[in-house]
């Protein structure tokens, strides 16, 4: 493990200039969030069928895009792997929405309760409440099962979620929602997308840019604030969550459900350069975000790399 002085913290300290004000940045998340939030139930037609020709999700991002095994895809068979892989991502997102919500009520447990810190919070549980019903809609609507994670990394996050420090808990919050949000960033727009997946996905990149700046402003101050046995901790938790997260990515059962070979699908994916850079770039802004507050030195740096996520 890297040894962090006090020294250090204090260059930290200086590198990043005077920490804003946790009640001012939380009073200008309450405003955005009054002006913009939406109700899904409401806001999208739920009543609509699947549109013929358009695909679930953009097909480069789909796993086994580009490789050897997508080019003998018919592409009725590609659209059916977008489907699922999008019912399998809305899976994903929310187990860690659920974990999500069960961080911040313990976040806030001890904090004043009428700071808009907590009120801040307390709106962010209820933003990934609408959403994680918003995902559950999505995944009905689009005939695909559910995609829970393996049953090890379910119970690991059982117990990650009831120990994690706070600013572990932030960090794994960014990691959840800054690969994902790439990822909707490029779905909503494009017109070959079904516009429910699309309206879905502008409403969670809507929200979502608020708790990307939450956790980011929230886990800037930890690090620097934070006891340096925590710091070091959470180098090495979030690294391990980089990997689990990387490894749950996609529910390997969605190949078998198109009618492929799982593990030469798996292979496939693994060793697809298109793929490994799709992951990357999403991860990057939340790299350099990580990089530049400390939390990818040593162990936890070699963690990022094995999981695929860090060049
Ligand atoms: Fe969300
Ligand atoms: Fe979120």
């Amino acid at each position: 493990m890297t040894t962090v002085t006090e020294r250090d913290v204090q260059l930290l300290r200086d590198a990043l200039g005077p920490l804003r004000d946790r009640e001012q940045i939380a009073e200008r998340l309450l405003e955005s969030s009054a002006k913009h939030s939406f109700d899904p139930d409401k806001e999208l037609d739920w009543e609509s069928a699947a549109e013929d020709g358009k695909w679930f999700w953009p097909p480069e991002l789909v796993s086994l895009y580009d490789t050897p095994l997508w080019r003998r895809m018919s592409e009725e068979q590609r659209s059916d792997l977008a489907r699922h892989e999008a019912a399998s991502l809305a899976s994903l997102g929310i187990w860690f929405e659920i974990i999500l919500m069960q961080l911040l009520v313990r976040h806030i447990y001890d904090k004043p309760v009428t700071s808009n810190h907590v009120r801040y919070a307390l709106t962010e549980i209820a933003d990934e409440c609408r959403h994680s019903m918003m995902f559950g809609r999505m995944i009905k609507w689009s005939g695909s099962p559910d995609y829970p994670v393996p049953r090890v990394y379910h119970n690991l996050a059982r117990v990650l979620k009831t120990i994690s420090t706070t600013p572990g808990s932030f960090a794994a919050t960014l990691l959840g929602e800054e690969i994902l949000d790439w990822m909707q960033r490029l779905t909503f727009p494009d017109e070959r997308v079904q516009t429910l997946v699309r309206g879905v996905t502008r409403i969670h990149v809507v929200e979502e840019a608020r708790h990307v700046r939450y956790a980011r402003e929230e886990l800037r101050r930890q690090m620097v604030t934070a006891p340096r046995w925590e710091r070091e901790l959470t180098r090495v938790s979030c690294g391990e969550a980089a990997r689990v997260f990387s490894v749950c990515f996609i529910n390997p059962l969605v190949y078998e459900n198109v009618g492929l070979d799982r593990r030469e699908a798996v292979a496939q994916v693994k060793a697809s350069g298109h793929r490994a850079e799709i992951m990357q770039t999403g991860a990057k802004r939340l790299t350099d975000f990580l990089d530049d507050i400390g939390v990818l030195n040593g162990v936890g740096r070699r963690l990022w790399k094995s999981s695929g996520l860090l060049a």
